[in-house]
């Protein structure tokens, strides 16, 4: 793609509303920008390469990407409409990095924003702290004129009701019969969501910059913080090797601080395929030996998707179990491609 095309997009692309502490957009480079996220970040990886063409730094053409997620009301697993916590509260939990200057910042179990990746940026940008959690962090975000809103919307609540009313069959809630119980309600209940947004950016300049942010984990104890909002674990990036993220069961990253593993791996030279399936069979071996994470099959209970992307443009996808996917954009069209895996069925149960 030639640069022409670069500063002709310019005027075409500009941060929304919420751009609170990013960065003035600089002349576009001459370098092939690529975008990578989960399944549910086509819009995020599109929304994310036009802003990187038209010169926005990489970190906040994630975020603008990821913004889009987290205010459809239909995505369950991030942002507005996302699952709550056992109580009934949506808790969120986001992280971003920024290459060119190894910073990084981070919220964690936050109420009433609609976007804590932005408000992670704010803590990287205007505090010398890397993480805020629960009520600082929601004072942090007002102090930047971040705008409060319910985040449980009325299908996610109606979601919630279900698994609480049908949870425990002794308890005094009562469950309305079986027909009566809308599809998206059956939809959203099996399997439980631990669904989130990751995306990675290589701008024009070769500069990286990611974000991860969710609801986390549907039905978690309330205070349960994810992988997500954690550095290393649910996203991590070096300027001079790649970027990556992940989704999934946040506990087996927070134990083996996964995203590091992989971008390590890339900084040694592995290709990004090589360096998650790594990381894949060390989360597996080492957290099998806890029977809590153990199937009955001796397999992992719980799946991770990785996302990696490197510093010359190349990414793959990876999970543990099969049949994930992961969106890209490598400049010139959004699409899903499929993620290898570490095991080649799928778990016959939950457990
Ligand atoms: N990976 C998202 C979470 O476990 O919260």
């Amino acid at each position: 793609m030639s640069r022409r095309h670069f500063v002709a997009s310019t005027a075409a692309a500009s941060l929304g509303t919420l751009a609170i502490g990013a960065e003035p957009p600089r002349p576009a480079g001459d370098r092939r920008p690529v975008a990578i996220s989960s399944a549910n970040g086509l819009r995020a990886v599109e929304r994310a390469i036009e802003l990187v063409k038209a010169g926005h730094d990489p970190l906040d053409a994630a975020i603008e990407g990821v913004a889009i997620v987290e205010a459809d009301p239909k995505d369950h697993s991030v942002g507005l409409g996302g699952l709550p916590n056992e109580d009934g509260v949506v808790e969120l939990d986001a992280a971003v990095m920024h290459g060119p200057t190894h910073a990084g910042g981070a919220v964690a179990s936050l109420r009433n924003i609609v976007h804590p990746a932005a408000v992670a940026r704010v803590v990287m940008r205007r505090s010398r702290h890397v993480l805020l959690v629960g009520e600082g962090a929601l004072r942090f975000a007002r102090a930047h004129g971040f705008p409060e809103v319910n985040l449980l919307t009325d299908e996610a609540r109606q979601i919630w009701l279900h698994w609480k009313e049908t949870r425990d069959p002794k308890d005094d809630w009562v469950p309305p019969p079986d027909e009566k119980v809308a599809a998206f309600i059956r939809e959203a209940i099996e399997p439980r969501v631990t669904g989130t947004i990751h995306c990675s950016v290589l701008d024009t300049h070769g500069d990286l910059g990611c974000t991860t942010t969710t609801s986390g984990l549907s039905w978690k104890i309330p205070g349960r913080v994810g992988d997500s909002p954690i550095l290393g674990a649910g996203l991590y990036l070096d300027n001079e090797a790649g970027s990556a993220g992940s989704t999934g069961v946040g506990e087996l990253n927070l134990l083996n601080l996964s995203s590091a593993l992989i971008v390590d791996g890339m900084r040694r030279g592995l290709s990004p395929k090589d360096a998650i399936m790594d990381v894949c069979k060390t989360i597996a071996a080492r957290c099998t030996r806890d029977p809590l994470r153990r199937r009955k099959d001796g397999r992992l209970a719980g799946n991770v998707l990785f996302y990696a992307l490197t510093k010359d443009g190349k990414y793959a996808g990876g999970s543990i179990y099969p049949g994930a996917k992961m969106a890209v954009h490598d400049g010139d069209s959004a699409r899903l491609v499929p993620c290898d895996s570490l095991y080649d069925r799928p778990p016959a149960t939950d457990r």
